[in-house]
């Protein structure tokens, strides 16, 4: 059959509630404008994030029973240290309570002021981390990366000869570890080939320098590679994870995307000096070592979570509806990042608003639009998320201007992602009288969650 069904039932349902265009005027205007202030209440179909927002299968509710609570080496402990280890062959293990407390860890016990950290493309609590400590984050995407026309098949891949030439002008010395962003989030969701990785790996082992995967979307990843890398194709999903992660020194996690579990994280490595110094950080900040940070219920419902994100059905129906999607903005008209990423489609918000200026924040004002036209909460990842400031203090944007809807796993049906067509739609046809927007309150880190915004009239 044609049609990708998706492979399960729904046995528990949660209402939606569709409060009026009125209201929802109302409670952007109570959020400062800002999403991320809304009560989720509010919002009808909720694409802010795919992180924790999933639904877990009769397999994981099951497991939460067996969730064994003892402080030290319980049971679910044991089988969470298996899952891991069994998908990536790595020494050290550390449960944390989601993922920014794993890169937290890495970053505070690993890094000092003036060291510089490449990615492929650094996610915002992962550049905080490294900026929280005096390091550096910089990104090396690869140039398809930045280019949202082009259909290029790993726009997630790392530019190798940037990766040498940041080697060269800083030292080995200064680059503590590189890290590696699979899939990668901030440039659209985009996958990272193998021979990308085991190259990226070949060019840091002739400097000594250990790669770190950001994993988070691991399991998606595998899927690109299987679906569009030659070699991989009758390659199973856990082979294609196992493999990944055996170029990797050590790896951070967030159980909240391919773990498919509400909370969570993890974060490994292979060398025992680093596992020696994780320890102890995770010990005075998350917990025990064989909980760290999380319920012995949360480590079963992990544990099952992974496996079942490298199942093949599961990965070929999401993959389908993010296409079914696409296709929907086809129709349309609408600009989007191609080809779409594993788990988000993000819309080209400067191709869709020609006329607003970067610092007039086009993002805000598609993911405003869409919010009021339907109830749809998306999110801006372009210059407030991303943006910086130079040495004197200037605003300078992010290269990319785009706003991602991201999809949340197993929770939302086809009839709803027609439904956000229609509203992407709708804002389309209006899009010239979306006006810009300027920052009126805003902190020192990651702006983006409680910034105030206020309409340019
Ligand atoms: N790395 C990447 C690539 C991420 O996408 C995220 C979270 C993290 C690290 C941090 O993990 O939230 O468990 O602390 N991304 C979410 C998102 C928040 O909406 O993309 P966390």
């Amino acid at each position: 059959m044609r049609t990708k069904i998706e492979p399960f039932r729904i046995k528990v349902t949660e209402p939606l509630k569709i409060i009026s265009r009125e209201e929802r005027i109302d409670a952007l205007r109570e959020a400062h404008n800002n999403v991320f202030l809304l009560d989720a209440e509010a919002c009808v179909i909720d694409l802010l994030t795919d992180s924790g927002t999933g639904a877990m299968s009769t397999h994981q509710w099951a497991a939460i029973m067996l969730g064994d609570e003892s402080y030290a080496g319980s049971t679910s402990w044991k089988k969470f240290e298996a899952t891991v280890r069994d998908i990536t062959g790595m020494e050290h293990i550390f449960p944390t309570h989601q993922g920014r407390a794993a890169e937290g860890i890495l970053a505070s016990t690993r890094l000092k002021p003036g060291d510089v950290i490449p990615n492929n493309s650094h996610f915002d609590t992962t550049r905080a981390n490294i900026e929280f400590v005096g390091a550096r984050a910089v990104n090396l995407l690869c140039p398809e990366g930045l280019d949202n026309t082009s259909e290029a098949l790993f726009k997630g891949n790392m530019d190798l000869a940037q990766l040498e030439q940041c080697i060269a002008e800083h030292g080995a010395g200064r680059i503590p570890f590189c890290m590696l962003t699979v899939t990668n989030n901030t440039g659209g969701g985009q996958p990272v080939s193998m021979a990308n990785i085991r190259a990226v790996k070949q060019l840091l082992d002739k400097h000594r320098i250990p790669l770190v995967l950001d994993a988070c979307r691991f399991a998606e990843n595998a899927y690109f590679i299987q679906l569009n890398e030659s070699g991989y194709g009758d390659r199973s999903l856990l082979d294609i994870a196992r493999d990944t992660f055996s170029y990797a020194d050590g790896a951070t996690m967030s159980l909240k995307k391919d773990g498919l579990v509400n909370i969570g994280g993890f974060l490994t490595c292979n060398d025992d000096a680093w596992a020696e110094d994780f320890r102890n950080a995770l010990i005075l900040r998350e917990g025990f070592p064989t909980y760290g940070g999380l319920a012995g219920r949360d480590l079963e419902a992990a544990a099952v979570g992974l496996m079942e994100a490298l199942d093949q059905e599961y990965q070929e129906y999401r993959h389908a509806t993010v296409v079914y999607f696409a296709k929907g903005l086809d129709t349309i008209g609408a600009p989007y990042v191609r080809p779409v990423g594993g788990h988000a489609v993000f819309l080209d918000a400067k191709a869709m608003l020609p006329h607003l200026e970067p610092l007039q924040y086009p993002g805000i004002g598609i993911v405003n639009a869409l919010y009021v036209e339907g109830g749809i909460r998306s999110v801006e990842l372009g210059s407030v998320m991303f943006g910086s400031f130079d040495e004197n203090g200037t605003e300078v944007p992010s290269p990319l201007e785009l706003v991602r809807l991201a999809f949340p796993r197993r929770v939302y049906t086809q009839s709803h992602f027609d439904y956000v067509l229609e509203v992407i739609d709708e804002v389309w046809r209006k899009r010239e009288r979306i006006s810009g927007h300027r920052i009126t309150y805003q902190p020192h880190f990651l702006r983006h969650f409680t910034c105030y915004f206020e309409a340019i009239s």
